[in-house]
């Protein structure tokens, strides 16, 4: 059933971070295709969640405290993919929580998005030792991206560093000179953005960062008007 307009009056969902009642507002998501019944969705979106915070498939599952599946709205206009979790991701159970989770919170604020007209999620669900990007857990989580992908329907994947471009889009031009502006028509567009933990790093990034959420604001806005 294609879904518009309407508010399901379900009720803020406390588990895996999921934000408030969804609600779709068709004449705004006009560019997204039509997708299926909220309370299948928000099902299908719980064995999805309980199935990854029990994964076993491969060696991280030993090292997490827990798996770390998403936070916020479960149809989200933007859909912003990082890297994997860190220490504090690891410890609370949700995605960018930490230093860079607050960096990239501002950002969200500063692009007027409503807590449930986004999400927050990661290539990977777990964290890795020593905060090394595995390549090879990658590959195995890579269905667990994709369900999300298919469930959430976002109208605008912002990736959020190298791993996450390459992860979402293997083909893409490396992240310095992709971020700042949309990158493929389709949906969902792809905006690639740098991470947000490179505004700790160096001035430059800093301002990088700044500069190019900028115009992924200004980029939001045409869109919607
Ligand atoms: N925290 C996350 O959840 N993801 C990152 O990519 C970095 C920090």
């Amino acid at each position: 059933m294609a879904l518009g307009g309407e508010r399901i009056g379900a009720r803020a969902e406390k588990m895996n971070g999921v934000s408030g009642s969804v609600s779709v507002d068709r004449g705004r998501r006009s560019t997204r295709p039509a997708r299926r019944a909220d309370l299948s969705v928000r099902a299908e979106w719980e064995r999805l969640s309980a199935e990854i915070q029990a994964c076993r498939k491969c060696p991280l599952g030993d090292f997490r405290t827990q798996a770390v599946v998403y936070r916020g709205g479960l149809a989200p206009r933007v859909l912003f993919v990082g890297e994997a979790p860190g220490a504090e991701e690891d410890r609370l159970g949700l995605p960018f929580v930490g230093r860079s989770g607050r960096i990239l919170d501002s950002g969200i604020a500063s692009l007027g998005l409503s807590p449930k007209s986004f999400g927050v999620l990661n290539v990977l669900k777990c964290r890795p030792p020593g905060n090394r990007f595995d390549v090879r857990a990658a590959r195995t989580c890579r269905p667990y991206l994709d369900r999300q992908l298919e469930l959430l329907r976002p109208e605008v994947i912002v990736t959020l560093g190298a791993r996450a471009l390459c992860a979402v889009d293997p083909s893409a031009p490396p992240v310095l000179r992709a971020a700042g502006r949309p990158l493929r028509d389709g949906i969902p567009r792809l905006f690639p953005l740098v991470h947000p933990a490179a505004a700790l790093r160096s001035r430059r990034l800093a301002k990088r960062w700044e500069h190019d959420l900028a115009a992924l604001g200004r980029w939001l806005k045409k869109r919607s008007a």
